[in-house]
Formats: structure tokens, C-alpha cells, sequence
């Protein structure tokens, strides 16, 4: 962890004078670049242990600001590039564990799991990765690896079962038509079934070459419609009830 965005990000919390919408803002550019270092790092056990001072910020402010997660929510309009895609699926994940009830340790290992879910896309091709358009069924097959890539390159580590199970599990879902294992809803980690909740709203809310994004309201609507069954009911309820809070937010600064 470098200890300069240690003491900024420290700082920056603790600062009564800046509003909590820029400190959501300031908190999650400055940990872009942080992420995408951890992401190419060839030392994965390593990695992990740096990922620790991210969430802990996250962590925080969430404990210290009540509507942060409707500061946070709102402002991915990124290019989807793996490491943006992962923070964001971490941050999210950390939000919607937090109104199911996770605390302490286990928060930890939520944030973790989330932010390592697709570390397995490192042994994908590159082209297929950055493909400007939809993937054909060879890269697609290529591409539907990466859960168990991932499998083992965290069994390399000394992994936690729960983070492995975020990396594992994630495209997973309750129909039982996921992959790779086809687990049923029951057989998936509550805290995978947390990950493969925000990595689609996020999919769906942030701009790629080849589709437009969502308004994070529409992809919830989607999600519940469209792929009805595939998520946990509760959680799905509960990404409800952090959206609804952020557009009454929104609504009394606008006014
Ligand atoms: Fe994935």
C-alpha cells in the first residue's frame, strides 16, 4: 500500500469541510489507480494483503457517512475496463452486504472476494478481454474459463474458502443454468450470490464499446423482469431500498 494515498485518503475522511458526494468521488478515483496496480501485480497473495487498505476506506466511510452508498452508486460512468469493473463491483458489494447484515471480518472478506471475483481474466487472451463487439463461441468459451482460472489462482494463495467462493461462484445463479458448475440456489455462497447481484447491475450500468448504459433504476428493473429468478429476492429488494434512499437524496439537494 502506498503509504502517500494512505495518509490522503486518511485526511481527505476525516475533513468536516468537504461534502460526502466529493469525498465518494475523490475516494473512488484515487482508488482506481491503486486497484489496477493490485491487478498487475504477479504476487496475488500479496495483492490480497494490499486490498485490505482500500476496503478499510470504503469500510469507514461507509460507517461514517449513513447515505454513502447513494453517493457511491451513482457515479460509474466509466469505460468498463476489468480493474474499474472490479472496484465498483466491490464497493457495491459492500454496500448491499452491509443492509443484509455482514459486519466486521466478514465485510472484510466480502470486499475482498468482490474486488478479486474476475482475477481468472488474466489468463484470458487479451483480444478477447478488450474485443470491441459480442464474442464469438470460441472466445466465449475462452472467456467463461475465467471462473475456474481464477479457482486456481487463488488455491495458489492462502485464500479464505469465502473469497475463493466469490471467484468461483459468480456467474452462478438461482435457476441453476449458470456456469461452471450449474449449482443450485441454495448451493451458492451467500456471498457469491451478493458478487453476481452488482456484477450485473454494474455490467449493465456502465458504458462498453458495443452497448449504451443503463440508469441504474432501469437495470434493477431489468434484472427483476428480465432475469427473473436469477438473483436472490432479498438482495435484489435490498439494491432497491439503497437506490430508492439515493434518489430521495438526491431529490433534498436539488431542492
Ligand atoms: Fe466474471
Amino acid at each position: 500500500m502506498r503509504q502517500d494515498y494512505k495518509n490522503y485518503v486518511h485526511h481527505l475522511l476525516a475533513d468536516k469541510t468537504i461534502n460526502p458526494h466529493r469525498k465518494a468521488l475523490i475516494l473512488r478515483e484515487s482508488s482506481y489507480a491503486l486497484v489496477e496496480e493490485l491487478f498487475e501485480s504477479p504476487d496475488v497473495e500479496k495483492a490480497l494483503e494490499e486490498s485490505k487498505g482500500i476496503i478499510e476506506n470504503f469500510v469507514n466511510f461507509m460507517e461514517n457517512e449513513p447515505e454513502s452508498m447513494g453517493h457511491l452508486i451513482g457515479l460509474s460512468s466509466h469505460d468498463f475496463y476489468t480493474y474499474t469493473h472490479s472496484l465498483d463491483v466491490g464497493i457495491y458489494s459492500l454496500g448491499l452486504a452491509k443492509v443484509a447484515g455482514y459486519s466486521g471480518h466478514e465485510l472484510f472478506l466480502m470486499g475482498q472476494g468482490a474486488l478479486f471475483h474476475d482475477i481468472g481474466k488474466r489468463q484470458v487472451d487479451i483480444e478477447i478481454i478488450c474485443k470491441n463487439g459480442p464474442l464469438d463461441d470460441e472466445e466465449w468459451k475462452q472467456m467463461q474459463k475465467h471462473p475456474e482460472y481464477g479457482l486456481v489462482i487463488l488455491q495458489e494463495t492462502n485464500a479464505p474458502e469465502e473469497i475463493i467462493a466469490c471467484c468461483f461462484e459468480h456467474h452462478e445463479n438461482s435457476l441453476g443454468n449458470g456456469y461452471p458448475q450449474q449449482l443450485s440456489a441454495e448451493e451458492i455462497h451467500p456471498m457469491a450470490r451478493i458478487v453476481a447481484l452488482t456484477d450485473t447491475f454494474d455490467a449493465l450500468t456502465t458504458k462498453r464499446s458495443y452497448n449504451q448504459p443503463m440508469p441504474p433504476s432501469k437495470a434493477l428493473d431489468f434484472m427483476a423482469v428480465k432475469l427473473k429468478g436469477k438473483y436472490d429476492p432479498d438482495l435484489l429488494s435490498a439494491m432497491y431500498e439503497t437506490l430508492f434512499k439515493m434518489e430521495k437524496h438526491k431529490e433534498k439537494l436539488s431542492k
